[in-house]
């Protein structure tokens, strides 16, 4: 593998994972990439490691500018095993460096590996340790998204190690956010952001917004942000903050996307009706059926639609199994400025539309009631009755869509 200098004697030696399709059960079609970066200053500093599967490669990596006992430093900025599984690895090559890593990093590290015989400085935001020509700055990021995540900022390359923030699964050759754009499109870049943010950040948008905040106030210039997955911002790193911001402000596009499952077609019949209302008030929109669909996929799609119908067939009594597991799947993301409703057929008592509005309340989702029930199959005067509701229920949206 050929390592790519990123700055002047910064080098990323990270690992391309073009097969991961399960990354701890969110869908990864595109693959990844493990990011970390060689600091081959007077004091050589190794940011972060990678996933174990690929300690060889970043040791390969690293071997390529130098021997790896000559690394002092090393930074880990976050001990979830897709960055900190080699650190074993390279300490073993490296014994007598020290690792810079928070309290509660230290923690869980320990639990991971026999830390007794390695050397420790614990950081806080602020603390600064000093490289030859670099300074490197520490920011604790707790929650964004593990309690013991920080950001390391190389002062004079104006450059932000950002650690999982900003990052993207994608497996891609290219290291820099144009050349990707050269070679494949803005676009898909964006749809990975926002796929990343929807799914391992949604819950956090409040302490996204502050941590900007701070990072604002602490008069930093950054130039260029490198994630430990995806491609390294060196064109668009402004405009990625920017792209954060909006995401925690809840930004998105007025869109509606019509989430559903089926046992018999029923509830899948009532989907064309209710696209048909929402475009007939001239708002856009995307039917997913669940069982069709990556979880991971349909969380994204939803979190990029201001606006969510679920629809779910009753199943003794209750919300359809793949229905009710992506709603839970989504309380635990905790959504914010989404308005819902929800649609579904039944044979005998209902109850599937009743949970849904349940799960809504719980999550502390605006909805629009009451939701629609057909019993069995529409008849040709319910899938009227499904149009009027999805139009009634986009001009809700539109209207809920104006206080963003
Ligand atoms: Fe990419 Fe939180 O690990």
């Amino acid at each position: 593998m050929k390592t790519i200098e990123i700055k002047p004697d910064i080098f990323w030696v990270g690992a391309i994972d073009w097969a991961v399709r399960d990354f701890h059960g969110y869908m990864t079609p595109k693959g990844t990439t493990y990011n970390n970066y060689l600091i081959m200053d007077e004091q050589i500093t190794l940011v972060d490691t990678v996933k174990h599967d690929f300690s060889r490669v970043t040791t390969n990596n690293i071997k390529e500018l130098t021997d790896p006992s000559r690394i002092v430093n090393l930074v880990i900025n976050h001990i979830e095993p897709d960055h900190a599984s080699s650190v074993d690895k390279i300490m073993s090559l490296a014994p007598d460096a020290t690792i810079y890593i928070t309290e509660k990093g230290k923690k869980g590290l320990d639990r991971h590996f026999d830390t007794s015989k390695w050397k420790f400085r614990i950081v806080k935001t602020g603390d600064v340790i000093n490289t030859g020509k670099y300074n490197l700055l520490f920011i604790e990021t707790p929650m964004l998204h593990w309690p013991d995540s920080m950001m390391t900022y190389v002062k004079e390359a104006k450059l932000l190690i950002s650690q999982d923030a900003f990052g993207q699964h994608i497996a891609t050759s290219s290291r820099f956010d144009d050349e990707f754009i050269e070679c494949a499109s803005h676009s898909d870049l964006e749809d990975s952001v926002v796929d990343y943010y929807a799914n391992i950040l949604m819950p956090f948008g409040e302490l996204i917004k502050n941590k900007i905040a701070e990072i604002t106030k602490l008069g930093l210039e950054i130039d260029m942000i490198a994630p430990d997955h995806g491609i390294i911002w060196r064109q668009e790193a402004g405009n990625i903050i920017q792209k954060y911001l909006d995401l925690a402000h809840g930004k998105t596009s007025l869109s509606i996307a019509v989430i559903y499952d089926t046992m018999w077609h029923s509830t899948e019949l009532m989907t064309l009706p209710l696209m048909h209302g929402i475009k007939d008030e001239g708002i856009d929109c995307k039917v997913i059926k669940l069982r069709a669909t990556p979880m991971s996929v349909a969380i994204k799609e939803f979190w990029k639609s201001r606006g969510c119908l679920i629809g779910s067939p009753t199943l003794n009594n209750i919300l359809f199994p793949s229905v009710a597991e992506f709603l839970t799947h989504l309380r635990g993301l905790r959504p914010k400025n989404r308005i819902m409703g929800a649609f579904g057929s039944y044979g005998w008592g209902g109850g599937a539309v009743k949970e849904a509005y349940e799960e809504f309340k719980r999550m502390k989702l605006e909805a629009v009631e009451p939701g629609l029930q057909v019993l069995y199959k529409p008849s040709t005067e319910e899938n009227r009755k499904c149009y009027e509701f999805a139009r009634e229920f986009a001009k809700k949206v539109k209207e809920y869509h104006g206080k963003f």
